[in-house]
Parts: structure tokens; C-alpha cells; sequence
């Protein structure tokens, strides 16, 4: 295994409930590192541009409008095997099929209202890094 970088987000539907601070809490102690972290509102072109990849699935519309219904943390996340840790301490993407102890499992409100995004891919990592931060914000 080696040390890699992964993009979260933590979702609308967190914020909202204040949650920042806990789902930070449980990304700590799954052994992962906040190396870049930023509260931001997303514009719906950035949304749709970041979600480009799910353009043509028929939830895409009302994805956009939840992530653009509130802020928003994007963070980058460092760690051992980093993408997969990320993934495993988030849970399914539907909170229903989500283990118990990960983020989703308990906070998540619906398969869309899923409190944290994880990238998929130490590729779709890198790109998604880049869309939100510039090097110089990532502090290892
Ligand atoms: P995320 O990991 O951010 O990637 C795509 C998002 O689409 C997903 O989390 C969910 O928030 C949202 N979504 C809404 N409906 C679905 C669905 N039926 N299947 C997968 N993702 C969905």
C-alpha cells in the first residue's frame, strides 16, 4: 500500500445539521489526514460540470439542485491506500445498504442526501483534487 491523496465532500444535507466537525471526527480516526479543506457554495455549473459523469442518469437534475442547496466542504484527504479507506469509512451509497459505523450509515438522510461524496479512483482523485484546489492550498 502506499500513501495516497483522495477528494471528499461533505454534503449539503450535513452542513445543514452542523455535522462538519463529527464526519471529520470519523475520517480522523479511520487513520486518513485533512491535508486541504474549504466551506464553499457551489454553483450550479460546477456542480454540473463536477457531476458531468452522471449527466445522462435521471437523478442528475435533482443531484445538482441538492448540492447547490447549501454549502458544501471539499476536502483532500491523505492517507494509506487513501481512495479505499475513504470509501470504506463513508459506507454504501445508499445509506440502507451502508455497515453500521460509517458516515452514511449514521447521518446519511436518503440515497442522495448522503452527507459525503469519496472519489472512486486514484484518477478521478487527481482530477477531482484539481477542479477545487490549487497546490499551493494542500498542506501535507
Ligand atoms: P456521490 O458519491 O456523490 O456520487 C453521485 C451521487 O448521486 C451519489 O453520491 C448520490 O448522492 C446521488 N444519487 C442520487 N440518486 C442516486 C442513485 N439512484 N444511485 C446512485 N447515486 C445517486
Amino acid at each position: 500500500m502506499a500513501v495516497q491523496r483522495t477528494f471528499s465532500i461533505i454534503k449539503p444535507d450535513a452542513t445543514r445539521r452542523n455535522l462538519t466537525g463529527k464526519i471529520n471526527a470519523l475520517l480522523e480516526a479511520g487513520g486518513l489526514r485533512i491535508v486541504a479543506q474549504k466551506r464553499i457554495w457551489m454553483t450550479k455549473g460546477q456542480a454540473e460540470a463536477f457531476y458531468g459523469v452522471h449527466k445522462e442518469r435521471p437523478f442528475f437534475g435533482s443531484l445538482v439542485a441538492f448540492m447547490t442547496s447549501g454549502p458544501v466542504v471539499v476536502q483532500v484527504l491523505e492517507g494509506e491506500d487513501a481512495v479505499a479507506k475513504n470509501r470504506e469509512i463513508m459506507g454504501a451509497t445508499n445509506p440502507a445498504n451502508a455497515a453500521e459505523g460509517t458516515i452514511r450509515k449514521t447521518f446519511a438522510e436518503s440515497i442522495e442526501a448522503n452527507s459525503a461524496h469519496g472519489s472512486d479512483s486514484i484518477e478521478n482523485a487527481a482530477i477531482e483534487i484539481a477542479y477545487f484546489f490549487s497546490g499551493l492550498e494542500i498542506v501535507g
